[in-house]
C-alpha cells in the first residue's frame, strides 16, 4: 500500500487539502495527516467545519488513516528509516515553504519534507499566494533544484468547470497525476 504524508498549513485553500485526503483514502492509500496550528484554524474558518471534528470522523471511517501532532518530532515520519512514498503539502503557506527551502525543520511537517528531499522521495508543495515577491520565487527555485516539485493551486479552465468543486478537483487531479494515481476528477485533454 502506498503511504502519503499530507500537510495542511495556514495558506488559503484548505478545501484542496480536505479533498486530497478524502480522495486518497477512498483510493486505499495510507494517509498520515499533519496540520499546522494555523492550518487547522484556516481550515475551520474557510470551510465552516471544525478540523478536529473532520479528522476524527475520518479516523472512525478509515483504517488507512492517522493524524500526527505537528510538535511530535518523535513520530515515525521524522525519520528517513520510516517508509513513506511522498509528502504533499496542500495548501502550502509561504512561511512553511520558506522554512523548508532553508533547511529549517522545527516542526514535524517541515522535518518530513526535509526527509523527503534527503531521501529523494517526492515532495510536492502546493502554494496559494499572489503576488509573489523575489524571496518567494527564490525559495521555490531552491526547492525545485533540490528535487522538490512546486504545483501552485492554479486550476485550468479547459475542462469547462461548472462548480467550485470542479476547480478543486482539477488541482487535486493534477497532483494525483503527478504521483501516478488513476482518477476521474476531471476530463483530461485529448480523452
Ligand atoms: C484566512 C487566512 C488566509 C491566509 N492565506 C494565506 C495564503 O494564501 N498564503 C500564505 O502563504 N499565507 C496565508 N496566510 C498566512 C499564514 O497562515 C501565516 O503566514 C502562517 O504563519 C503560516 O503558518 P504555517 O505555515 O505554520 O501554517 C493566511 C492566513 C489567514 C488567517
Amino acid at each position: 500500500m502506498k503511504k502519503t504524508i499530507i500537510g495542511i498549513t495556514g495558506a488559503s485553500g484548505s478545501i484542496y487539502g480536505k479533498r486530497m485526503v478524502e480522495v486518497l483514502l477512498e483510493n486505499q492509500i495510507f494517509v498520515v495527516l499533519i496540520a499546522t496550528e494555523n492550518g487547522k484554524k484556516v481550515f475551520s474558518y474557510e470551510l465552516d467545519l471544525d478540523f478536529e471534528f473532520w479528522s476524527n470522523g475520518l479516523k472512525d471511517k478509515y483504517e488507512n488513516f492517522s493524524v500526527e501532532d505537528i510538535d511530535n518530532l518523535f513520530a515515525g515520519v521524522a525519520s528517513g528509516s520510516y517508509d513513506f512514498d511522498n509528502v504533499i503539502i496542500v495548501p502550502c503557506s509561504m512561511g512553511t515553504l520558506g522554512k523548508i527551502a532553508n533547511g529549517i525543520s522545527s516542526n514535524l511537517l517541515m522535518r518530513a519534507a526535509d526527509v523527503a528531499l534527503k531521501e529523494r522521495r517526492d515532495l510536492i508543495l502546493v502554494p496559494r499566494e499572489t503576488p509573489l515577491h523575489q524571496i518567494h520565487l527564490e525559495n521555490m527555485l531552491k526547492i525545485s533544484r533540490c528535487g522538490g516539485t512546486i504545483m501552485p493551486a492554479m486550476p485550468g479552465f479547459y475542462h469547462k468547470p461548472q462548480t467550485k468543486e470542479d476547480l478543486v478537483d482539477f488541482v487535486v487531479g493534477k497532483i494525483l497525476d503527478y504521483i501516478k494515481i488513476e482518477h476521474n476528477l476531471f476530463n483530461k485533454w485529448g480523452k
